[in-house]
């Protein structure tokens, strides 16, 4: 098993143009990553694709969502040329990534749970592993805690709805603070005085309720978003350059055609995704 599904499988050519990112997931998740990125290497053309017609992917089998993100990614990648792909969700990454890879030609940069970052925030030993269920079945997952947990105490955590929260949240449309508590109770474990302390933030939709997670949490803990690594790698992988691209909006692109609602239009148009766009593929 490759440990290290996150960095990328091929090296990018030399470019005389900014690099195409697509920037691909399920839902609404991949929008912290897009945000760490924009922020790190803000000079690259991003697209951000969302296969809400599959929303969640969480929900699906191993062999329907493989099927799944290679058809979307496919057609994406007819439809858009990208020079490299970020996978912006685990649940997709922990599993298709070697999929992909196999199938096209084009570095993919994957987001897998950023377990080493929490055990090395640790001071308890007791870290915490917060995914969606499809993340906390894969053996990926449970190899990469037992290469890094380094003595560490590893919770794994399957929040069944938070995904979903968090995109009601962007929708405008939250759910209350006991149902959100609830979800997220699991990761706070106490025994033989010592308690959680540090909790991976493993699906990319979770980091969009971080601050309700600070407010509802028994005790405070470390939340580690795994953006700011993929755009390390991102950055690594294409270099910096030194100016903003100017100009053309952010486009989003959808693969439902249900309407958003005004307060996710605002959420979108705050990140600079000024342009939303469809490419219809129902689910099968
Ligand atoms: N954002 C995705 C992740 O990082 C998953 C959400 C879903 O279940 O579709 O895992």
């Amino acid at each position: 098993m490759d440990l290290f599904a996150g960095l990328a499988n091929t090296t990018l050519p030399r470019l005389d143009r900014a690099p195409k990112v697509l920037v691909f997931d399920s839902g609404l998740g991949g929008l912290t990553v897009l945000g760490a990125l924009t922020a790190a290497l803000p000079s690259a053309d991003y697209v951000y694709a969302a296969d809400d017609a599959a929303f969640p992917y969480g929900g699906l089998s191993d062999e329907a969502l493989v099927a799944r993100v290679l058809r979307v990614i496919d057609r994406l990648i007819q439809r858009e040329r990208p020079d490299l792909v970020v996978v912006a969700c685990n649940t997709a990454s922990t599993l298709a990534l070697p999929a992909l890879r196999a199938r096209f030609d084009l570095p993919f940069v994957g987001t897998v749970p950023a377990i080493k970052p929490a055990v090395a925030a640790t001071r308890s030993g007791v870290v915490a592993v917060l995914a969606t269920p499809g993340t906390v079945r894969r053996e990926h997952t449970r190899a990469m805690i037992d290469a890094f947990a380094d003595g560490a105490q590893v919770v794994l955590v399957g929040a069944p709805n938070l995904a979903a929260f968090a995109e009601a949240e962007l929708r405008g449309a939250p759910v209350d603070d006991a149902t959100l508590a609830a979800e997220i109770g699991p990761c706070f474990v106490e025994s033989a005085g010592r308690r959680t302390d540090s909790v991976a933030l493993a699906c990319t939709h979770f980091p969009l309720l971080t601050g309700r997670f600070r407010r509802l949490a028994p005790w405070p803990v470390d939340w580690i978003d795994p953006a700011p690594a993929v755009a390390r790698r991102v950055v690594a992988l294409v270099g910096r350059s030194p100016s903003p691209r100017p100009g053309a909006p952010m486009r989003a692109l959808f693969t439902s055609e249900r309407p958003l609602p005004s307060a996710l239009e605002a959420a979108l148009e705050s990140r600079g995704l000024t342009a939303i766009e469809r490419e219809p593929l129902p689910l099968d």
